[in-house]
C-alpha cells in the first residue's frame, strides 16, 4: 500500500513538474534528497528527465551501470517504463533489501546532464537488553555490558543516576571489546548502588537508544545519623542522648545495608553487653527494615546509661551506643499568637524570652541542665463543637528557630476553611515542653472567593484599559 501511494505521490509531482518548467530545454532531475536508509529498507528512487539527447542511465557508487531487472539481477536493477521516450521519462533506481554497501554516490545522467544522490545506509543499534539488573559485592568490581552493534559506529556514554561517567583509569574503567561497552565499577561501596545508563547515539541517523542497569551493591551495615543522615564511618560509634525523668525518648538507630539488615538492642553496664531488650512494645522495626527505635522511658535515674544498637547482615556487623543522660525540660513558650492563615496555612507568633535560644554553634550550651531550645512543636486538630481536643488524633509539625530573633512560625499543609484546636511547645535535645494552647481556635481561610475576587479585579482592569 505504501509502495503504491508513493508512486502515486511521485507521478503527481511530475505532473506538475512538467506543467511549471517545460520550456523544450533538456531538462534532468534525480526526485529524492540525499538521505538516510536503514538497513533492509526497499526504495525506489526517480530519476526525472524532459527534452533529453539520450536515455537516462543510473550509475552506482562503484560507476557501474545500472542493469535492468533479470534473473541475475534482482536486488538493485532499474526499471525502464514502457511509454518512455526522449521528451519525457521517468526512470526509478530500485533497491530492494538495502546494504550498509549501497552507501555512497549514485549517478542519473543522461548525455551530458547528471545529478548525483548520496546515500548512506545505516543500522541502527538494536539493544537486545534494555533494563537488567545487577548485584555487586562490597570491595570486589561489577562489569556492566553495553553491546552496540550498528552502522555507521555509535558513540557510548555511560551514566550513573544521569551523570556522566568519566573513565578515571581507578574508579570507573570503560572498555571497547567489539561491539561491548563494557563499564567496571571497581570497589564498590553503598554509594555505587543506583541505576546505570548506557546511551547509544548514532548522529548520522538521528537515532539514538539506551539500556538501563539496576546495581545493587551488597554491603556491611552502615550506621547513620537519624536526624542529619550524616555517616558514622568508625566501627564503633557513640552519641549522647538526653532524655526527661517519666518521658518517653525515642532513641533512634538508622542503618543502610543490602541485604536488609537485623537490628539487636543491649543495655551495657560495666563495658559488657547485658541481656538483649526484645520486648514488642520496648523495640519498634521499621517495615523497610532501615530502622529500629527504642522507646526508652527513663522512671528513674537508674535508667540512665549506655544502651548499645548492634546491625548485621550477611556481610557483616556495626555498632553504636548511645549514652542516655538527664537533660532538662526546656521552659514553654510565653505567648503564642495566632497571626493569620491562608486556605492551607497558618502562621503563628511564637516567643520565650526564658528559653535558652542560643541557635549559634558556639552558643550551644552543651550544659544538660541547660539545652539549646532548638524549635517549636506544634499539634493541631480540627475543632469538633461540643467536643473537646482529641489531642491523640492531632497532626504535629515541627519547626526549626534558624535565627534567635526568629518568632514567626508557618505550619502546614492544612485543610482549608477549617477551625483547628492549636497547641505549641518548645523543643530541646531532651524533648518537649509543656503545651501552650492557642485560643480562641484559628481557623484557615476558602482561598476560592480571594482568587475569584482578584482575578475578576484583573480581569476589570485589562478590560477598562482596552476599552
Ligand atoms: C507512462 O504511462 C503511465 C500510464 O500508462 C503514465 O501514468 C505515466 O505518466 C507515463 N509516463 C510518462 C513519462 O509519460
Ligand atoms: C559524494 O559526493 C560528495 C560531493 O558531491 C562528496 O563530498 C562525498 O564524499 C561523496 N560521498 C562518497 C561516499 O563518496
Ligand atoms: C530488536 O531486537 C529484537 C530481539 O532481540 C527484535 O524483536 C526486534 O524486532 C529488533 N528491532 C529492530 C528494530 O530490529
Ligand atoms: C576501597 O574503598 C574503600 C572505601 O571507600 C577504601 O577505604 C579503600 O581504600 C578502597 N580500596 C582500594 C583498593 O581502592
Ligand atoms: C515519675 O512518675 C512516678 C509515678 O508514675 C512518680 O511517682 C514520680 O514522682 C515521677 N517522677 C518525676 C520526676 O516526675
Ligand atoms: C516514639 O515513636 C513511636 C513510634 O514511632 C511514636 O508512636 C511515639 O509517638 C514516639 N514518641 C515520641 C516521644 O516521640
Ligand atoms: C527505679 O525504678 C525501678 C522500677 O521502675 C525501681 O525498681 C527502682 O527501685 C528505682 N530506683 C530508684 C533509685 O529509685
Ligand atoms: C510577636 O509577639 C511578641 C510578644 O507578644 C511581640 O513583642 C512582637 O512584636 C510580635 N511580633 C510580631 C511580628 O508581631
Ligand atoms: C543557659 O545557657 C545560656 C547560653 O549558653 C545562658 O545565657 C543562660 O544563662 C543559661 N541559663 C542557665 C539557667 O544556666
Ligand atoms: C534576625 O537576626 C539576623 C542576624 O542576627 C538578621 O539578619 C535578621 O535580619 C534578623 N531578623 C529580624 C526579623 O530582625
Ligand atoms: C478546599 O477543600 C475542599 C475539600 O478538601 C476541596 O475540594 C477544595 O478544592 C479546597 N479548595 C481550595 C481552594 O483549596
Amino acid at each position: 500500500m505504501k509502495w503504491a501511494a508513493s508512486l502515486l505521490f511521485v507521478n503527481l509531482l511530475s505532473t506538475v513538474l512538467t506543467a511549471e518548467i517545460d520550456d523544450g530545454a533538456p531538462f534532468l532531475q534525480v526526485m529524492a534528497r540525499s538521505s538516510v536508509y536503514n538497513v533492509g529498507e526497499k526504495k525506489a528512487i526517480y530519476c526525472k528527465g524532459l527534452n533529453l539527447p539520450e536515455k537516462i542511465v543510473w550509475y552506482s557508487p562503484s560507476g557501474n551501470i545500472v542493469e535492468g531487472r533479470s534473473v541475475k539481477n534482482t536486488r538493485v536493477y532499474v526499471e525502464r517504463p514502457k511509454n518512455e521516450t526522449l521528451v519525457s521519462s521517468l526512470v526509478p533506481l530500485i533497491i530492494h533489501s538495502t546494504k550498509i554497501e549501497d552507501s555512497g554516490n549514485w549517478t542519473c545522467k543522461a548525455g551530458s546532464l547528471s545529478e548525483k544522490l548520496e546515500i548512506l545506509v545505516g543500522e541502527k543499534v538494536n539493544l537486545s537488553v534494555k533494563e537488567d539488573s545487577f548485584i555487586g559485592e562490597e570491595s570486589k568490581s561489577a562489569k556492566l555490558d553495553c553491546v552496540a552493534k550498528g552502522y555507521p559506529k555509535p558513540v557510548v556514554q555511560w551514566y550513573k543516576d544521569l551523570v556522566p561517567i568519566i573513565d578515571d583509569h581507578k574508579k570507573y574503567i570503560v572498555r571497547k571489546r567489539e561491539d561491548n561497552h563494557q563499564l567496571e565499577i571497581r570497589n564498590l561501596t553503598h554509594q555505587d548502588t543506583g541505576e546505570y545508563t548506557c546511551k547509544v547515539t548514532q548522529k548520522a541517523l538521528s537515532y539514538y537508544t539506551y539500556k538501563r542497569v539496576f546495581l545493587t551493591v551488597q554491603h556491611k551495615p552502615v550506621i547513620v545519623n537519624h536526624d542529619t543522615n550524616e555517616v558514622y564511618y568508625t566501627k564503633y560509634s557513640s552519641e549522647e542522648v538526653y532524655a526527661i525523668v517519666n518521658k518517653t525518648k525515642n532513641i533512634t538507630c538508622s542503618a543502610i545495608a543490602s541485604p536488609p539488615p537485623t537490628f539487636r538492642w543491649n543495655r551495657r553496664q560495666n563495658g559488657f553487653d547485658g541481656d538483649a531488650i526484645e520486648d514488642e512494645e520496648t523495640v519498634l522495626n521499621s517495615a523497610d527494615g532501615t530502622t529500629s527505635v527504642l522507646q526508652l522511658r527513663v522512671y528513674n535515674e537508674s535508667y540512665l546509661g549506655e544502651y548499645k544498637c548492634s546491625v548485621s547482615n550477611d556481610m557483616g556487623h556495626v555498632s553504636i551506643v548511645f549514652d542516655v543522660q538527664l537533660g532538662n525540660k526546656p521552659n514553654p513558650p510565653d505567648s503564642v499568637n495566632f497571626m493569620y492563615a491562608t486556605a492551607s496555612e497558618m502562621i503563628f507568633n511564637v516567643t520565650c524570652s526564658t528559653c535558652n535560644l542560643a541557635v549559634e554553634e558556639e552558643d550551644k550550651s552543651p550544659d544538660p541542665k541547660n539545652l539549646t531550645v532548638i524549635g517549636y512543636s506544634f499539634q493541631l486538630v480540627p475543632f469538633q463543637e461540643n467536643y473537646p481536643a482529641d489531642w491523640d488524633a492531632a497532626t504535629e509539625f515541627k519547626v526549626d528557630i534558624v535565627w534567635s530573633n526568629d518568632t514567626l512560625f508557618t505550619v502546614g499543609p492544612l485543610a482549608n476553611k477549617t477551625t483547628y484546636h492549636v497547641r505549641v511547645s518548645s523543643r530541646n535535645a531532651a524533648g518537649t515542653s509543656e503545651w501552650v494552647e492557642v485560643l480562641p481556635p484559628p481557623s484557615t481561610s476558602f482561598a476560592v472567593k480571594l482568587v475569584v475576587s482578584v482575578v475578576l479585579l484583573f480581569g476589570a482592569s485589562v478590560f477598562a484599559r482596552c476599552y
